[in-house]
């Protein structure tokens, strides 16, 4: 019988799943939302295949099948578009026109009835996605804190409008209103809770909402259809699954879309902006690429920087928007960083999402080991070394996390985001350098400094400031506390997130004005209509 490899071997063959850790197949994947019903999508479908391999006596390694996934058509798109767009009704409908305290009770009313799947579906993203099992739990219970903080920052916003504002012999009324309909894309890396961040401040300041399911997490999304359809009205939130170019473009393109929300890549942002008929028109909410640098000084704590950048970096795969993606150390330490970084890196545990304590995991996109160490090979033809021993190889969806040194400028790693577990090293020759580095890159969400001297952190910090949003002093990038504005620069991002930002971006300010000497009937409006009562 041929014998695996030590990385094949870390695959499970059939019998050696932990019965605890076992999902059975099932058709949650063909699970819509459309107009208030949902469907079992009866047309094309494909299967869901999970991040994680089995193995059989022949070293073959297969991602194990899940249940059929829905490849729903453009028709069903637009039926879903629609029907959001009738919720909508030209700003008439049942929803938009639901006070706040409606809206929030329906959002608590969602998140009773979600609580109880927190482990069917924090173990349906374990399966789809590969993310360890302690993480998926943390995702599902941060999505639920999100949504609650969400619910207080609107009472908190309807508070602060609630008295009318006199200015220059006139009394108003000014409060944020819906936009029109939302259509929400997110991503598989944080496949229930990034869907999440956006379709419940769109959803709750009275857009309707079609919500497309990540590539890889669409099981976990489906299991929470229920809960959404019995929570809101007909119409007010709808979920489709399927393929981005079928199903994404035929919505846009109907013009029915007011407002785009999508976490993924700039590639695909410019291709959808293009096919609405009034681009205009379109409101976006744009989180894409990111290269968070980790700026190391020769004054750093080198011991504490290695143990954070590693943990930065390579957290859940390096598939995080925020992970920290180039080292650019100061030549004098660099060979002292790499070294701990190196010690750090081999401690991590390579393994299935669910065993205790495992750092590296099974990564849910086939095609991307490949196309990692095709990144490393090219690292290496231009003078690069893999630093840590067996880093870069890989069997089937495990890649073991790569530490590259010296990456130069000529080396793709220098400037792609690798979006996996690679750890690239670039030497500079002063601070001023790496900021030259960040200031030449297409992206600027987030950088870390790691060093000690407060005159040269203060002057990195001034112009870093410029070029990202968020400078990380000694600790890694990361988007949380949820309640700090996550936002970027250039093709990292258009518009900002938070929990109160977000409810800002997906709402505009609307008001009702009167003269002074009209202000009995203002006043007499209260009593009868939503907008001008008090919260
Ligand atoms: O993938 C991008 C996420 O928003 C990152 O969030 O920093 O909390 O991991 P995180």
């Amino acid at each position: 019988m041929p014998q695996p490899t030590s990385l094949e071997a870390l695959f499970p063959t059939e019998g050696q799943i932990p019965a605890d850790a076992w999902r059975a197949p099932d058709d949650a994947g063909l699970t819509l939302l459309i107009g208030g019903e949902r469907r079992l999508w009866d047309g094309p479908r494909d299967e869901i295949r999970s991040a994680v391999c089995l193995r059989d006596a022949d070293r073959r390694l297969e991602r194990l099948a899940l249940g059929p996934g829905a490849l729903a058509s453009a028709e069903l798109a637009r039926e879903a578009v629609a029907a959001a767009a009738r919720a909508w009704a030209g700003g008439r409908g049942e929803w938009p026109r639901a006070s706040s305290g409606e809206r929030i009770r329906c959002m608590l009313d969602f998140v009773r009835r979600a609580r109880p799947l927190r482990e069917p579906v924090a173990r349906a993203l374990m399966w789809e996605v590969g993310k360890p099992w302690p993480d998926c739990l943390k995702e599902f219970d941060r999505t639920i804190e999100y949504i609650e903080a969400t619910a207080e920052a609107l009472r908190q916003i309807e508070k602060d409008a609630a008295a009318p504002v006199p200015a220059g012999g006139f009394v108003a009324r000014i409060r944020r209103a819906p936009l029109g309909v939302a259509l929400c894309l997110g991503p598989y890396n944080y496949a229930v809770n990034e869907v999440f961040t956006t379709v419940v401040p769109a959803l709750v300041m009275g857009n309707p909402v079609v919500m497309k399911t990540p590539r890889y997490g669409v099981l976990a999304n489906a299991l929470l259809a229920p809960a959404l359809q019995e929570s809101f009205p007909r119409g007010a939130i709808n979920m489709v699954t399927g393929q981005g170019p079928t199903v994404v473009g035929p919505m846009i393109e109907s013009g029915l879309v007011d407002v785009l929300a999508l976490i993924g890549s700039a590639r695909t942002a410019s291709v959808l902006l293009k096919q609405h008929p009034h681009p205009y028109r379109l409101r976006t909410l744009l989180g894409m690429g990111a290269k968070n640098p980790a700026i190391v000084l020769a004054d750093a704590d080198l011991d504490a920087a290695a143990a954070e950048i590693v943990s930065g970096a390579l957290n859940f795969n390096g598939q995080r928007c925020t992970a920290l993606k180039h080292v650019l150390v100061e030549r004098r330490v660099a060979d002292a960083l790499v070294e701990r970084l190196a010690d750090h890196v081999a401690r991590l545990k390579v393994g299935m999402p669910w065993e205790p304590g495992v750092g590296i995991t099974p990564l849910p996109d086939p095609q991307k080991p490949a196309h990692l160490a095709a990144l490393v090979e090219d690292a290496l033809s231009k003078g690069a070394r893999v630093v840590n021993p067996g880093g870069g190889e890989w069997a089937g969806t495990l890649f073991k996390p790569a530490l590259v040194y010296p990456v130069p400028e000529a080396a793709e790693l220098y400037r792609a985001e690798q979006f996996g577990p690679i750890l690239p090293v670039s030497v500079v020759d002063s601070p001023e350098q790496a900021l030259d580095a960040i200031e030449r890159s297409d992206v600027g969400q987030q950088a870390s400094i790691f060093g000690r001297d407060p005159a040269t952190i203060g002057r990195l910090v001034d112009h870093l400031a410029n070029l990202v949003c968020r400078v990380n002093l000694n600790t890694q990038c990361r988007r949380g506390p949820d309640v700090y504005p996550f936002a970027g620069r250039k093709d990292s991002a258009v518009g900002t997130l938070s929990v109160t930002d977000a409810l800002r971006v997906f709402s505009i300010r609307s008001m009702v004005a009167a003269t002074d000497a009209e202000r009995p009937l203002f006043e007499a409006l209260a009593s009868r209509s939503v907008f001008l009562s008090p919260p």
